[in-house]
Order: structure tokens, then sequence, then C-alpha cells
């Protein structure tokens, strides 16, 4: 047993943070074959890094060990099957594949009929104690907790990234990217989830969606108490972060100078400026597996199986429907068969990947991989993502203002472990969040921003200076030359910044499969940037920041803006447009929220995948349930979105098969 427990151990978490810039990136999937080469290597204290480095220190001070594997084990979460059952059956009401946002709303709310027997299939790992702690959010990207999936390289954007391709991490674990995300609650407005209804998606009104918003949120909003939108009695945590740095004040007060009013930006009346709300609960990171499956390990009807891979969905080809799902465990080949339905939660990468290969996607393109197809539908034809610029960065003349990583010591551990209220809970340094419009939208209602603002009490400069971990550019994979050309001079000092996110996008990416190798990774085209309105609007948010920046409250603080210097940008002067939107195709960094692969829409619609019900159009028993059926791009980050679509997924599976509700 505890030998089992190390080999588990050791093949999980080998970190591959790079810093060698010649590194050629692998495309092939990690999980069966190179197993041997991660065990080889060194595993967390490969990563220099005081939040690290002080958790060790406390966490063998606790056990009294000293050997870190035994430590990763001990502290793991486990979802055993009920009654000593040592595999799954053969047969459930309902096969869920993927633990992510979605999937753990939705298996909890369907298995609350104790008779609807539900197995839920994952790829990745259960979360650990260090997965709770916001100030770790960026390295899990480079662990087994994380899909190493690379963006199709594309010539003008990304320009300074390792080998020029953006990294598109996500979530592998129970609980998926809920668990290495930044925790960030939003959802978007009302405006975005009426417009999806208006194209024929009955069901998704921002009337409809406020419902299950208000269902899952456990709120603890100082000041927003009273507001009808919120809700208290849910499972999801929301509060925020419990620390903030007077460049947040400043931030929220250079916001209203400029007619930015500070309000609760998930409340749909006004456009403004906010704290940022966050998942949390005490300081300590709340995924989905925490919030809808870890209180739920006693019900006998909810098998969860982990680490395990689901491979294709069964589908009848003469009746299309489907019956079942093959998966890999251990090595070995199952198949389990659904009698109600399957359902496919794998998020917006594997969900349309699983469907193509199982025959349902563009025809020509599965007849070019002799693939059968079952039913011709626009599978991962579209995709949007919220690509955002890192690089406008301020400097101030006072000391000890911002986040700053080197300022963590086993004290400010110690008080976190008990407190959960200091630097270590901030997620990402992320303090504000503000909806603008800038000058050259074009969408006609005044209440549809085209820029989020994500406000930090840092910039990607926070985590550098002498020992610290620079965790968050290698998250995003930026060169260590082109990061050092450009910021080295100011690495590790008190800086603020403001992130700039393209919220409504005119481009837009897709992907296909490589080849049918299910654990080949899809080729995954972003398409960045590619309409001109984009980079306009880019610009137009960069100039606003530079707005702010020059208010009272920041120039108190003396700010001055950081001339970065890019190789690849030395044509042009600083701070001209041409500058700056060089600057955007350098350092391209993706928010992750890629959606639309698995469209929804009505019959008829012939961009849609799922109906408004979110059954796959023209095939039976299989929905998919996940961030890949948002049609439309919306004006928020996509967790929470995800988990109001599990909901929302479970009281319409709960209808189809009159379910008993809770
Ligand atoms: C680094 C990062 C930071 C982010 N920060 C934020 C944030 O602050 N706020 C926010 O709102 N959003 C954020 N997001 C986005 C948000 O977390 C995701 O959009 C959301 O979690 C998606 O939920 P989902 O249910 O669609 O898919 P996921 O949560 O990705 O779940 C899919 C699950 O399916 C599993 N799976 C895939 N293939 C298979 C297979 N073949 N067999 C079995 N299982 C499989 C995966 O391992 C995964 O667990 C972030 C994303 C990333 C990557
Ligand atoms: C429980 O489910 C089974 C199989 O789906 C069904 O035959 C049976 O009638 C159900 N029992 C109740 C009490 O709903
Ligand atoms: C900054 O804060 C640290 C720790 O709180 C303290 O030791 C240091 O003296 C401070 N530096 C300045 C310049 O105020
Ligand atoms: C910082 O700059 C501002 C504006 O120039 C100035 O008022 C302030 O005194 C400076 N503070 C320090 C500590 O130098």
């Amino acid at each position: 047993m505890h030998f089992l427990h190390i080999f588990i151990i050791s093949s999980v978490l080998s970190i591959s943070l790079s810093t060698d810039e010649e590194i050629s990136v692998e495309d092939s999937d990690i999980d069966i074959d190179s197993s041997e080469s991660r065990r080889s290597k060194l595993l967390w204290p490969n990563i220099k890094s005081p939040i690290m480095d002080e958790f060790l220190q406390v966490i063998e001070s606790m056990h009294g060990l000293n050997n870190r594997e035994d430590i990763f084990s001990f502290l793991r979460d486990s979802y055993p099957l009920p009654e000593g059952l040592k595999d799954p059956y053969n047969e459930y009401d309902f096969v869920i594949i993927g633990a992510g946002s979605a999937g753990c709303a939705l298996a909890s709310r369907l298995t609350e009929d104790r008779n609807t027997t539900v197995l839920l299939i994952e790829a990745g790992k259960p979360e650990m104690f260090l997965t709770d702690v916001p100030g770790l959010a960026p390295y899990f990207q480079g662990t087994d907790y994380s899909w190493q999936y690379y963006m199709e390289p594309q010539p003008d954007v990304c320009k300074g990234m390792i080998n020029q391709r953006c990294f598109w991490p996500r979530g592998r674990a129970v609980g998926g990217t809920s668990v290495i995300n930044y925790m960030i609650y939003t959802r978007g407005r009302k405006q975005d989830w009426d417009r999806i209804a208006a194209d024929g998606n009955y069901g998704w009104s921002y009337d409809d969606v406020l419902k299950y918003y208000i269902q899952m949120e456990k709120s603890d909003l100082k000041g927003y108490e009273k507001q009808p939108h919120r809700g208290r009695n849910g499972d999801l945590p929301v509060e925020f972060p419990p620390i903030r740095t007077k460049l947040s004040d400043a931030f929220l007060k250079a916001g209203d100078i400029l007619g930015h009013p500070t309000v609760d930006y998930n409340a749909p009346e006004r456009l403004g400026f906010g704290k940022v709300q966050v998942t949390l609960s005490n300081g300590h990171r709340h995924s989905a597996a925490k919030v809808f499956l870890h209180s739920h390990k006693n019900r006998r009807n909810l098998h969860i199986i982990h680490d395990t891979v689901a491979t294709k969905i069964l589908i009848d080809p003469q009746t299309r429907e489907a019956y079942g799902v093959e998966y890999v465990r251990n090595q070995l080949l199952y198949t389990v068969l659904a009698r109600k339905e399957v359902i496919l939660s794998a998020g917006p990468i594997a969900s349309p990947q699983l469907l193509m290969l199982s025959g349902i996607g563009p025809e020509n393109h599965l007849n070019s991989l002799g693939i059968p197809v079952i039913r011709n539908l626009p599978v991962g034809r579209k995709l949007f993502d919220h690509i955002c610029f890192p690089g406008i960065i301020f400097t101030l003349n006072v000391t000890n203002t911002s986040f700053l990583e080197n300022q963590v010591s086993l004290s400010t551990v110690i008080q976190w472990l008990n407190y959960g209220d200091n630097i270590i809970s901030s997620p990402g340094a992320v303090e504000n969040i503000g909806y603008i419009k800038t000058h050259v939208s074009d969408d006609p209602d005044p209440l549809v921003p085209d820029i989020e603002l994500i406000g930090l009490g840092g910039s990607i400069v926070s985590d550098g200076g002498p020992g610290a971990s620079k965790a968050v550019r290698r998250g995003m994979r930026i060169r260590e030359s082109v990061f050092n050309e450009a910021f080295g001079s100011i690495d590790g000092t008190d800086t603020w910044s403001a992130f700039p996110m393209l919220l409504h996008p005119k481009s837009f990416g897709h992907l296909e499969l490589k080849d049918k190798n299910p654990f080949s990774h899809p080729r995954m085209y972003g398409n960045y940037l590619t309409d001109p309105k984009d980079v306009a609007t880019f610009i137009a948010a960069i100039r606003h920041i530079q707005a702010i920046a020059m208010t009272p409250p920041f120039q108190r603080l003396g700010t001055q803006i950081h001339q970065a210097k890019f190789k690849t940008c030395k044509n042009h002067n600083f701070d001209s447009d041409e500058y700056w939107e060089c600057a955007l195709r350098t350092l391209t960094a993706t928010l992750h929220h890629q959606i639309a692969t698995c469209r929804m829409g009505p019959d008829g619609d012939p961009e849609a995948v799922v109906d408004p019900e979110l059954r796959v159009h023209g095939v039976k028993k299989l929905r998919v349930v996940d961030s890949s059926v948002i049609p439309r791009t919306i004006s928020a980050h996509t967790n929470a979105p995800a988990i109001m679509i599990g909901l929302k997924a479970a009281d319409l599976v709960k209808y189809t098969w009159n379910l008993k509700f809770k």
C-alpha cells in the first residue's frame, strides 16, 4: 500500500517549468508513454520559490517527515468507490466524462436522486493540500495537474513566447480547471445571456441563468448582502480577497475620476470598476470538486474514477444512440454502458476531440482521418478565446506597496495556515476588475463593454528578483531573454499593472484532430488578432490605462510608465500605436477562456453542435455539458459560467428522465 502511494505520487508531480529557451515543445500526450522519464525527474524542490519552500518546511515540521513524496501522498484527497468496491460497475444510468467545473456540479445534482447511478470519469488526480493555496496557482500549470496544450504556431502573435507558441494549459484534476485557475468570479453581462437566448437558445436568457448563479453562490461580500442578484445559501463560496494593497484603492479612485463608478461588477445595472470577487473561503481555494463532490463522498450512487482517460463514446451507427464509453485505466481498456445518457464534460478542447474521435464532426475532416462518420456537425469549427496584454507596467516611487513574492517568509505561511489572510491568499495579485467600453467599440448597447481591465497590485515582475519563482512569466511561456530585455531592470520591484482583456474578439479560431490517437493533442488554432478591430480595441484600452495612471491617486505614488524594450519592436518608437501593437503581438497572453467548440444553437443553425438542451443534434442520449457549448463571446471569465451550465444541465436531465429534485 505504502509503495503504491509513492509510485503514484512520484509519477504525478513532475514540474516542467522550463527556463531553457531552446527546449523543443513536446506535442504528444504525456499520459502513457513518458511516465518513466517523469518519474525520474526531481519533484517540487526543482522550483525555487519562497512560498513553496516555506510550505515544505511547515509541512515537514507538522508531520515530522523529511521525505517530500510521503508528504504529498499523505495530504492528497481521495474518492474511493463505496463499500470497498475495487472496480466500477459495468453499467450506470449516466456516465459523465470529465470532473471539471461543469461535470462536478452536474454529478452532484444528478445523484441527489439516490436511485440514479452516475459514473464520473476523470483523467486527472484528486486535489491535495497545496492546490488550495491561491498563491501557488501559477505553479500548477507546469505540473501534471494540467494538460500541456500548445496553440499551433501563428506568425505575428505570441512572438515573445518559447518557440513562438502560446501555452494553453487546462486543468487535469478532480475539479478540472477550477483546481488550477485564478479563482476570479464573474458571471457575464445580462446582455450576453439575453443575446444567446435571442439566437434561439430558449432557457438561456439572463433571468433564466441568474437563477443558477444565485443557487450556486454562498457569498460573503461585505456591502453587497442586500443585492437581489446575490446568493447566500449555495455551495460555492465567493468572497473578496482577504488582503488589499493601497494600489487597489488608487485604482478604484482613478476609475471614479474617469467616470467608472465603483460597483459590484457582477450586478447587471451599470458598468464600472469593483473589487475582485473570488471563489475562496477564508483565503483557501474552493474548486468545483471541493464544493460539489467532497461533501458527497457517502453517496453510494456516485462513483468517481480518476487517473482514467475516456477514449471513445460508443454510439450505435444505425440508431445513432449513445450507449457507453470506452476508457483506459491502469493501462487497460474498459467499456462501461450508460442506461440513460452519456454526458461529455471534458472541457472546450477534449469534448470536441472526443466527439470527433467517436464519429461526430465535420465529415471531410473525419473522412480524411478514416473515422467512420456518424453525424456531420461543425464540431471545433469555431473557437473564441480571451487574450490579454500583460506588458503595460508602471513603476512607483514608494516601496512595500505591492504584492512581492519575496515578502513571503515562514511566518507568512504559518499565518496563512491559521487565518488565511495574507499575500498567500492573493489570486495572482489581482485586486480589481473594471469593465469599460472604449471609444472604438461598435456595440450599440451602452452596457456591453469591449474590454475588461484586470487591476493588479503588482505585475508580471512581482515574482521576480533574487530567489523568487518567476512562475507567472514561466506559466505564460515568455522567453527568458525577451522578458529580461523588457523588464529585467525592474524585476522584483514595486510596480502595478492592469491587463486589458479583449472581451468580444472579432477574430476566432478553430480546432481539429491531429490523428486518430485519443492520446494525441488536437491541433488548436487561436487565430488571434487577425481582425484589425481587435488590435484597435487593445490600443484604445492601453491608452485608457495610461489615463488611469495619470490620475492623482496614482501620481501621488510616483507612477511612471516602464519603457519596455522588445527586439521585435525596435523599429517603433516607444508609446507609438505601432509600438503597442508590436508589444501586444510579442506578449500575447491568453486568459484560457476557450469556448464555442461544441456550440449550442437551435435546429437549423448551421454552426450548432448541441441544441438548447445541450443534446448533440441528431444523436440520442448524448449531451455536452461544459464551457464548450457557450455559443458567443461573453464578458466573463468562464469558471462560474461553466458551473452554471452544469447546474442548469442537471435540471434539464432531471426533467427528461423524471428524476427527483432535492
Ligand atoms: C490558468 C487558468 C486560469 C484561469 N483563471 C480563471 C479565473 O480566474 N476565473 C474564471 O472564471 N476562469 C478561469 N479560467 C477558466 C475556467 O477555469 C475554465 O473555463 C472552466 O474551469 C472550464 O470548465 P469546464 O467544466 O468547461 O472544463 P474543465 O474544468 O477544464 O473540466 C474538464 C475536465 O475533463 C477532464 N478530461 C478531459 N479529457 C478527458 C478524458 N478523455 N477522459 C477523462 N477526463 C477528461 C479534464 O482533466 C478536466 O478535469 C482559467 C483557466 C486557466 C487554464
Ligand atoms: C429506480 O431505478 C430503477 C432503474 O432505473 C427503476 O426500475 C426503479 O423503478 C426505480 N425506483 C424508484 C423507487 O424510483
Ligand atoms: C518593507 O517591509 C519589510 C517587511 O515588512 C521590512 O523589513 C522593510 O524594512 C520594509 N522596507 C522599507 C523600505 O520600508
Ligand atoms: C513620489 O512622487 C510624488 C509625485 O511626484 C511626490 O509627491 C512624492 O513626494 C514622491 N514620494 C517619494 C517618497 O519620493
